[in-house]
């Protein structure tokens, strides 16, 4: 090693060293430290650049430093950031009435990540069960999907079926059924007076993008029409832009009692979440109910806005379908070459790793040596989520760099 390359070596492993020692080890990152972003690429300290597939988690949808995002948020910087909801900001009211015109609902209830977005829905779903519905008190009961993920609080925990996630941190909230996904005769069966919600992911992005059956989502639909029950759609992840369409419920023609919206809504660059419906459901809380002291802050706000804006375009998501239709093209023809399947929407492919390969960890540490982020996910499955302006030859870049991998892996 020469000493430039010393001194940088040195810089990556310097900056794991402080953030292993001073951060709780919830999380196993790949050995990158980021210093840069901007559009679908990523610098670490040491200068190399990545092509970054995995968006943060479908967060960074419109990429790293979107010129506009970025306006609309320094703008607000030098205004106002933050005043809690004890009083109004000017910034809340046009985004929440451009958010619920996007979504075709009347109302926005605004939160920061997307775990209270999901725990805001279960609260306004269980209000409605006792004050709209008419169940009986604390019998509320939401049918929820085996395999979900909708975040790690310790009520979303109770209904999760991974154990990892669920060791050691019970007791565990009653009031959730779990049926297999992609099975609505199941879904029916579980139905009964106390059923208040179903809350489904229309794709589950952490299972390992499960695309459920295409005629699923209606019929998840017509069951809960039929039994007085809301249909709650968890797109945190696949909503907004991703999947080629402004929700993934679009792309099967199905409209949710309530949207579930978070990651993506902040532009990357602040949190903001939102549970989204008409009056007549997310009406029935009332003053002191609810509340967090960032939701809705005219930071948040002002992206939130500028994000809703770029959607309204319809530009994102056609450029989400055109280009999916390029990676997953591209991974496609992998398969048989060290990938058994691929699944995907849009701008976000699920890829199934031969297990006589290597693991999926594997193949995301040698892509990364290669300049291609991506994330594993139960065992053997990556999933490429690059933000959408990424351009074709950034796709076909990262397909080659998996077909080089597992070409060295398979030797
Ligand atoms: C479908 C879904 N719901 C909820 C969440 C939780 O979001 P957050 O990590 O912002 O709490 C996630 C995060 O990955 C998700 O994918």
């Amino acid at each position: 090693m020469n000493s430039v390359t010393d001194t940088r070596a040195t810089a990556s492993s310097a900056a794991i060293a402080v953030e292993e020692a001073h951060t709780a080890h919830n999380y196993h990152p790949l050995e990158v430290v980021v210093a840069h972003g901007e559009g679908a690429w990523l610098t670490d300290v040491e200068g190399r650049k990545y092509l970054d597939c995995l968006a943060a988690y479908s967060a960074v949808n419109f990429g790293h430093g979107h010129p506009l995002l970025v306006a609309a948020a320094k703008a607000q910087l030098d205004r106002i950031t933050l005043t809690s909801r004890a009083f109004h900001n000017d910034q809340l009211g046009p985004f929440a009435a451009a958010l619920a015109q996007l979504a075709g609902k009347d109302m926005v209830l605004p939160m920061n990540t997307g775990a209270e977005a999901v725990e805001s829905g279960i609260k306004v779903a269980r209000a409605w069960g006792y004050r709209v519905k008419g169940v009986k008190p604390n019998q509320a009961k939401i049918i929820v999907m085996d395999g979900n993920f909708h975040g790690r609080t310790t009520t979303i925990i109770s209904f999760s079926n991974d154990d990892q996630a669920r060791a050691d941190f019970g007791p565990f909230t009653p009031g959730f059924v779990s049926v297999p996904y992609g099975d609505a005769a199941a879904l029916e069966a579980a139905i009964d007076e106390n059923t208040v919600a179903v809350l489904v992911e229309p794709i589950q992005g952490e299972a390992g993008i499960l695309i459920p059956p295409a005629d699923y989502l209606p019929r998840v639909r017509a069951i809960t029409t039929k039994h007085n029950v809301l249909f709650i759609a968890d797109e945190i992840q696949s909503g907004l832009g991703r999947t080629g369409a402004t929700f993934q419920c679009d792309n099967s023609n199905v409209i949710p009692d309530l949207y579930l919206l978070g990651k993506a809504l902040g532009g990357g660059i602040v949190p903001v979440s939102a549970v989204v419906g008409n009056a007549d459901i997310l009406g029935v809380l009332h003053a002191g109910e609810h509340g967090s002291t960032f939701g809705g802050n005219p930071l948040a706000a002002a992206v939130g806005l500028a994000v809703v804006k770029l959607l309204a375009t319809g530009g994102p998501q056609e450029r989400a379908r055109v280009l999916g239709e390029r990676l997953q093209g591209g991974i496609r023809s992998l398969i048989g070459h060290g990938v058994i399947a691929v699944r995907g929407a849009g701008l976000w492919v699920g890829v199934d790793i031969d297990p006589a390969i290597g693991t999926g960890r594997a193949v995301c540490e040698k892509l990364m040596e290669r300049g291609v982020l991506v994330k594993d996910t139960h065992g053997s499955t990556i999933r490429f989520a690059p933000p959408i302006v990424a351009t074709v030859d950034d796709l076909d870049f990262a397909v080659a760099q998996l077909e080089a991998v597992l070409k060295e892996m398979a030797l």
